[in-house]
């Protein structure tokens, strides 16, 4: 093991609370120049976009939205999937863009009974396929769409590798390489994670066009790394009605100056195809970051977000995650809405399902069940 580590920094993670440092965070309603920001109109107007704009050039790079053309191609089944509970929807989404194309596969669940349109839960789904298999013959916890018919709910998915292989040599080969190479050669420029938030837009584009959707309530979710995507698809596309984000640990929900768990040097050297190249400017360096992920929350008010966490996932930081939430607060406060949550983090499996915050801390590891979905689901029906 040494031997194997041998020529490599060598990390140390902290999981002691009193070993977190002292830190300000950057002040979400100051603007660059020093304005402080007492209602929403100012928020949407200046600070909003400063905000966009540190997220972008920073951490995740930029989101270009310009393409020439998209497509879809549906391949609808007679309705009896799920004994005749859903029907299945499968669109190939071909995007082009200067002669290139790109091509993004969603599989569509639609509960038969419900009254149309429907809302939808769309999975940013970043683990294997077979988590999304439309034939149903694997059912997992990680994308219950027999759950979310039940409930009367849409569920949809996309896998990742459509966009950019979550590979640091191979990254480049989707998305980047085929319609946007000039982000490749910016420091601010997209990479896998921002081409995964870019394809949850392709969706929702798709979603407009879809009569049994109700394209105004579609609600992006992520696990972990998928989970810091929904994130930054929420906060750049406010198409989307509200964000789950699923232990999303560092560059997700947490916090990043309290150096909890995963850090920032951590995981750019890692994941270095995640994150822009600006962002590894901030390798313990966490301080001297222009924005903490807070601010990524508060760009998605006044819309409804649901963190969640782990016990035994102290890697991704479970009181930071809460933390960040509170941060947020004050955003959403412009918009007269309270979050609902209390002060202190709620104990292990004790939701907290606020006015447009939910939290929860499960009991377990690292992973996305159907307690994680019970709650999104319940979450959900309150807006
Ligand atoms: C790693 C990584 C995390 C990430 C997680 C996942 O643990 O360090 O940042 O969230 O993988 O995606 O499951």
């Amino acid at each position: 093991f040494i031997i194997l580590l041998a020529g490599y920094p060598v990390f140390s993670q902290n999981y002691d609370e009193a070993k977190v440092p002292h830190y300000t965070l950057p002040d979400v309603l100051k603007t660059a120049s020093g304005k402080t920001i007492r209602n929403e109109e100012k928020w949407e107007k200046l600070r909003r976009p400063e905000v966009l704009k540190l997220f972008e050039d920073h951490v995740y790079g930029q989101m270009p939205t310009d393409y020439d053309s998209i497509r879809y191609a549906l391949t609808e089944d007679d309705g009896a999937d799920m004994a005749g509970k859903a029907v299945l929807k499968q669109v190939g989404i071909t995007v082009f863009r200067k002669g290139n194309s790109v091509q993004i596969n969603v599989v569509l669940f639609i509960p038969t009974q419900a009254k149309k349109p429907v809302p939808v839960f769309l999975l940013i789904n970043n683990r294997g396929k077979e988590n999304t298999d439309p034939t149903r013959a694997k059912k997992s916890e990680f994308w219950p769409a027999e759950m979310l018919i039940d409930s009367g709910f849409a569920i949809a998915a996309f896998h990742v590798s459509d966009l950019a292989p979550d590979n640091k040599d191979t990254y480049m080969t989707g998305v980047l390489q085929k319609l946007y190479p000039e982000q490749l050669r910016k420091d601010n420029g997209m990479k896998a994670i921002g081409a995964w938030a870019w394809g949850a837009s392709r969706v929702m584009d798709y979603f407009e066009t879809d009569r049994d959707i109700d394209a105004k309530k579609v609600i992006v979710v992520g696990h972990s790394r998928g989970g810091k995507t929904s994130l930054w698809a929420a906060a750049q596309d406010q198409r989307f009605a509200a964000c789950v984000t699923n232990c999303s640990g560092n560059t997700g929900a947490a916090l990043a100056r309290r150096q909890f768990g995963e850090r920032i040097s951590r995981i750019n050297t890692t994941f270095p195809h995640w994150f822009s190249n600006n962002y590894k400017k901030y390798n313990d360096k966490e301080n001297a970051l222009p924005v903490d992920q807070h601010m990524l929350i508060a760009l998605i008010a006044p819309r409804p977000v649901y963190a969640t966490n782990a016990s035994k996932d102290l890697w991704a930081d479970p009181k930071g995650t809460f933390l960040a939430l509170k941060a947020a607060e004050p955003v959403y406060a412009l918009y007269k809405i309270q979050s609902g949550l209390p002060k202190d983090p709620p104990g292990i499996d004790k939701p907290v399902i606020g006015s447009h915050f939910g939290y929860h801390n499960r009991e377990g590891e690292h992973d996305m069940t159907v307690y994680d979905w019970g709650n999104f689901i319940r979450f959900a029906r309150k807006f």
